[in-house]
């Protein structure tokens, strides 16, 4: 049979990643998290002093120092998912720190860094057989997918398990600072010139607000069965 293509977009901290896993794990296909090589590409401007304290990035700089950033993922064997690598080191928990959080919407907005990562990523998809979530997978990388589904969730909710997450990593955390976090990375993502956050017009709308991780990931699985059995 042959494998699809499937875009998971959507706004921050809404799950897609963690329905997208668990479809890949379930029906054998490869997961790839587009969110996490941009938040690699924004530790890697931290890290060389390419972002000021003010937040203003040093765009020339990352610009020359783009080809020596190379994001690729990895299968952690414990935790079943893929772990994320810049330049062959596991980045994967200093991703997601706050942080970077605060950081990437800006760095994602960069054209040339928007270039590099599509590149990298159509290039993974190019067999098919992809899960790939983000916020233009269905949009710009991948606008054939077979299927699309575009997710959301009520702010405060999307807060409140972003809050809930940080906790139980036991990362000291705000959540009047992770909603207006997650509101910004929102505002920036939709409004950016190249390829903003938005829904493809042949995407399936899923509000998760009052679905469980179970629920959701029954809904996503029907979604693919409707497509290829
Ligand atoms: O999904 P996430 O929160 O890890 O994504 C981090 C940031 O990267 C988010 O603010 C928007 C950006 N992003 C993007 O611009 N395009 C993608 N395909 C995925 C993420």
């Amino acid at each position: 049979m042959k494998k699809i293509t499937i875009a998971i977009d959507g706004h921050s901290s809404c799950g897609k990643s963690t329905m997208a896993k668990d479809l890949a794990r379930e029906i054998g296909y490869i997961y790839i998290d587009s969110g996490a090589m941009y938040r690699c590409c924004t530790l890697f401007a931290i890290e060389q002093g390419l972002i000021a304290a003010d937040g203003t990035i040093d765009e020339a700089e990352l610009e020359r120092r783009m080809p020596e950033i190379s994001v690729s993922f990895q299968l952690n064997p414990e935790t079943g998912r893929p772990d994320a690598y810049l330049n062959g080191e596991n980045v994967e928990q200093r991703i997601r720190t706050m942080e970077v959080s605060s950081h990437v919407s800006p760095v994602a907005a960069l054209p040339f860094v928007r270039e590099a990562m599509t590149a990298q990523q159509q290039a993974m998809g190019r067999e098919g057989g992809i899960v790939m979530d983000g916020r233009d997978i269905g949009t710009a990388v991948f606008p054939d997918a077979e299927l699309k589904v575009f997710v959301t969730a009520a702010p405060e909710i999307r807060a409140q398990r972003r809050y809930d997450e940080l906790r139980a990593k036991g990362e000291e955390c705000d959540f009047d600072e992770i909603l207006a976090n997650l509101q910004e990375r929102d505002r920036i993502d939709s409004t950016r010139a190249v390829a903003p956050l938005r829904q493809a017009e042949d995407a399936i709308v899923l509000d998760n607000s009052h679905l469980t991780i179970e629920e959701q990931k029954k809904w996503l699985l029907e979604r693919f069965h409707e497509l290829t059995d």
